[in-house]
């Protein structure tokens, strides 16, 4: 388990700009969003990543598509990438674009460090290429449909014979292998791991790391007639985003090696294979951790901007609301696998788990304290052993959310804070505290006390997945903002009993199906 303390830095994948955004760039983001921030109020100096990937001839055929220079293309798009933040309240720290001067710089001196080692060589390349992966492959990875050449995502390939800079990646078959060993948390999931390994195994060829057909890219040192491998020049936004090559920048020396790259299952290959033998072949500590997730589907296929079948996430938001939406996608799908997302699931969860379970506890139990301890946080007489079991629970939540986060197990650890939840549902039943406020005030007094303390708790425990809701619930029972870190789940910082509260309000509203929809 992480120690509450110390850095983390943490990547989003740096999303291609061919294409708005849609809801597979989201999700991987709010996923990175949602364990920053809780590494942020578990007490850890965070640094989150994002940004755009706008090299390479997929870019520069979008733009030529678009009929605007590549230059003016990337702008635009890269910004709908960075209102993406906006929209879904992502907190994060640093946008790199692959355009700007502090990330060429930083490709050119990772590929001269490459050079200097003696790991860089002139060849010539002849072999497939697919442009929608930017990715090279051997005939054997490919099958023929109707004399066609298809990559395993299904792109299509073409033939490409051109002079090319080659990596030795040969030579990084069993440093690799040895590296995979030592580091047996480096891919995650497991299933992936075995992927990579046993790819790996079967043996690597040297990498083309130049093309000379096209000019949107970065220029390689003392030879700019080629352009750096947009894969060489993505991964090395990492590093750039931190002032590499300057070692000596502050923001290196406190966040690199990174944390995690978390990334989706397509782009395992870079991440797990090439990027880990660039860094070793140019002397850089290499990461600590790829999460690599699943994908989300959309009647069977993945979604993608290339294949034009996707979910806006604006669409999402407008419809069913930001915190919801935030909610929705890291419950429904467990992390790590593919899933499908579906009106129907995001209902059932909006009125289930959030305006049922957590919606209707808050809000029954803020009511009955406004109605029956005018309006203050109750007095909370001698606690038996139910208040103290449901108050256990709720603080035995931190440390069961530090382990399900650290594995990026976002799904479990919100199981978690459902059973509790379920257990104050419970609870409330079988106190009937409407009930004692004719036989026993007094104990009605303590149980809506172990509520809504057990409300507190929950409330800042889930603030990483729907920060806005939480913050207003919070608000209800006029928990300071400085009093809202994971230092605050324990007795010490329980509510404090005479407050005044503000009037109760809900915070999820039943999502009801619209007129026409349901008539139609
Ligand atoms: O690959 N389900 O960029 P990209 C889940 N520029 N996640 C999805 C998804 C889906 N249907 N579709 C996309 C690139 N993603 C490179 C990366 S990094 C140095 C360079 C997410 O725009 C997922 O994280 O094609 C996937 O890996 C990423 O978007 C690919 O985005
Ligand atoms: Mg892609």
């Amino acid at each position: 388990m992480m120690a509450p303390d110390g850095t983390f830095y943490i990547t989003t994948p740096i999303y291609y700009v061919n294409d708005k955004p849609h809801i597979g760039h989201a999700y991987t983001t709010l996923a990175c969003d949602v364990l920053a921030r809780f590494m942020r109020l578990d007490g850890r100096k965070v640094r989150l990543l994002t940004g755009t990937d706008e090299h390479g001839q997929k870019v520069q055929k979008s733009a030529l598509a678009a009929g605007e220079e590549p230059q003016a293309f990337v702008d635009a798009v890269s910004q709908n990438f960075r209102d993406l933040a906006g929209l879904l309240n992502f907190a994060t720290d640093d946008f790199i674009r692959t355009t700007e001067p502090r990330h060429i710089r930083a490709c050119q001196a990772i590929w001269q460090k490459m050079a200097d080692t003696g790991q860089i060589y002139l060849g010539s390349y002849s072999g497939w290429y697919s442009v929608r992966d930017e990715a090279y492959f051997d005939e054997k990875e490919l099958q023929v449909v109707d004399g066609r050449r298809l990559a395993p995502s299904g792109a299509e390939c073409e033939w490409v014979e051109e002079p090319s800079y080659f990596f030795r990646l040969s030579d990084w078959q069993q440093p690799l292998l040895d590296f995979y060993e030592r580091n047996p948390d480096f891919i995650q999931p497991e299933s992936r791991r075995n992927e990579v390994i046993s790819f790996v195994r079967g043996g690597l060829r040297d990498l083309s790391i130049s093309r000379t057909t096209f000019d949107w890219g970065v220029p390689v040192p003392g030879d700019p007639k080629h352009i750096m491998y947009v894969w060489l020049d993505a991964l090395t936004n990492y590093l750039s985003a931190l002032g590499f090559p300057d070692t000596d920048d502050a923001l290196y020396q406190a966040f690199w090696p990174c944390d995690v790259h978390v990334v989706g299952k397509d782009i395992l290959r870079f991440h797990t294979v090439y990027w880990p033998a660039f860094l070793m072949a140019a002397n850089v500590p290499t990461p600590r951790r790829v999460f690599a997730h699943g994908w989300l589907l959309n009647r069977g296929q993945k979604m993608s901007k290339s294949l034009g079948n996707v979910v806006s996430p604006k669409d999402l938001k407008d419809r069913y609301g930001l915190d919801q939406t935030r909610y929705f996608l890291l419950r429904e799908v467990p992390f790590g696998s593919d899933g499908y997302i579906s009106h129907e699931a995001m209902v059932a969860r909006c009125n289930g788990d959030l305006a049922n379970d957590l919606g209707n506890l808050a809000q029954r139990v803020l009511s009955m304290v406004a109605k029956n301890c005018n309006g203050a946080v109750p007095e909370a007489g001698a606690l038996n052993d139910a208040d103290t079991l449901l108050l256990d629970r709720a603080r035995g939540l931190l440390p069961a959310l530090r382990r399900e986060l650290s594995a990026l197990a976002f799904h479990r650890g919100l199981e978690a804070v459902w059973a509790v939840i379920g257990d104050a549902n419970r609870y409330v039943d079988e106190q009937a505290p409407w009930t004692l406020r004719k036989t026993d005030p007094a104990r009605m007094a303590t149980v809506l006390y172990t509520l809504a303390e057990t409300v507190r708790m929950i409330a800042i425990l889930l603030q990483p997945f729907m920060p806005d809701a939480m913050g207003r619930m919070l608000d209800q029972l006029a928990v300071a903002a400085d009093q809202r870190d994971y230092r605050r789940i324990d007795a010490a910082s329980a509510l404090v009993p005479g407050t005044p509260l503000p009037r109760p309000e809900g915070v999820f509203p039943r999502f009801v199906e619209a007129e026409e929809e349901a008539a139609g």
